[in-house]
């Protein structure tokens, strides 16, 4: 593809994504990465995979960019398990059996906050950790977080597809254990890893009008423009959905509707539990 295409083809996806034009600034072709920006701009997840093995070699390299993410104040304080073994695998994917995807899936890692790192500078040392609250475990929250988009970003740039697994945090403390984590490192989700068994639609988003905001937030303090957003986004989700469904299916819920059914019951409310017993202090 030349320049001018991939720049169509960007509008085109930031279109379908956003459902409003997103304008592409002048002298746009030519620059360098439109082909990564494109990439970005059809991003989807994916839960189906070809036999296909993931090399370990892949996965680590993968891994060894993913890992250059920036790191809060430096402290380097996220880390990745590659599952090789197929029989601790096993165990894992038990943990989950609702997402058959993650079994199907030929490389399964998990990406770890770590705190015990930043603690053992101190230890070391003989001094005392001063930052035992809350801010102590948003950092490799937020480290592990930018670890886990950069491998995204890494194995879609050599055309694997990946799907993110939050769900392992139901079972955080058989999996802490099956992992053998220390105390201060916590999952914070899974990722499978698998050459795609086909092409998925690009999810709809929110328009960036309610999105990107320019400045400040002052107009919307009350949520209406946001509901008209989201009642907005719904229509689209909804037709967006119609046309993925199997013939006679009937028409999809709202995008808010599904939201508000899969949290209709608390999640995962042992998180600030498990959270504690690894030692952190979440005040
Ligand atoms: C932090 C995080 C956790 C996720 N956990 C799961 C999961 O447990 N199982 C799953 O099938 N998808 C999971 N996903 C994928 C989301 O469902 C998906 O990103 C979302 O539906 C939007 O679709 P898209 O990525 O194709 O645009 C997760 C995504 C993120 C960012």
């Amino acid at each position: 593809m030349d320049d001018a295409d991939t720049v169509g083809a960007l509008h085109r996806a930031l279109l379908e994504r956003f459902g409003e034009t997103v304008e592409a600034p002048a002298g746009l072709a030519g620059l360098a990465g439109l082909d990564e920006l494109l990439r970005m701009a059809t991003h989807a997840t994916h839960r189906a995979w070809t036999d296909r093995a993931v090399e370990p070699g892949l996965v680590r390299l993968l891994t060894g960019c993913a890992l250059g993410a920036p790191s809060k104040s430096y402290l380097q304080q996220a880390d990745v398990v590659d599952l090789r073994d197929p029989v601790l695998r096993r165990e894992v994917e038990a943990l989950v059996p609702s997402m058959p995807w993650i079994a199907d899936a030929p490389a399964l890692l998990v990406v770890c906050g770590n705190g015990r790192r930043f603690r053992r500078l101190f230890e070391r040392r003989g001094l005392p950790f001063t930052n035992e609250h809350l801010d102590g475990f948003f950092n490799p929250t937020v480290d592990a977080a930018l670890v886990m988009m950069n491998l995204i970003r890494a194995a879609e740039a050599v055309g694997l597809a990946c799907c993110p697994i939050s769900v392992l945090r139901d079972r955080a403390a058989r999996l802490a254990e099956l992992l053998c984590m220390p105390a201060h490192v916590f999952p914070i989700g899974g990722l499978c890893l698998g050459w795609p068994a086909g092409r998925r639609d690009v999810n709809p988003r929110l328009p960036l009008s309610a999105t990107l905001h320019v400045d400040r937030f002052g107009e919307d303090r009350d949520g209406t423009l946001d509901d008209a957003a989201i009642d907005a986004f719904d229509a689209r989700y909804v037709t967006a959905q119609s046309g993925r469904r199997p013939p006679g299916a009937g028409p999809s819920k709202s995008w808010s509707d599904e939201r508000a059914t899969q949290y209709a019951t608390a999640q995962r409310e042992d998180w600030g539990d498990f959270v504690r017993a690894q030692g952190f202090d979440t005040r």
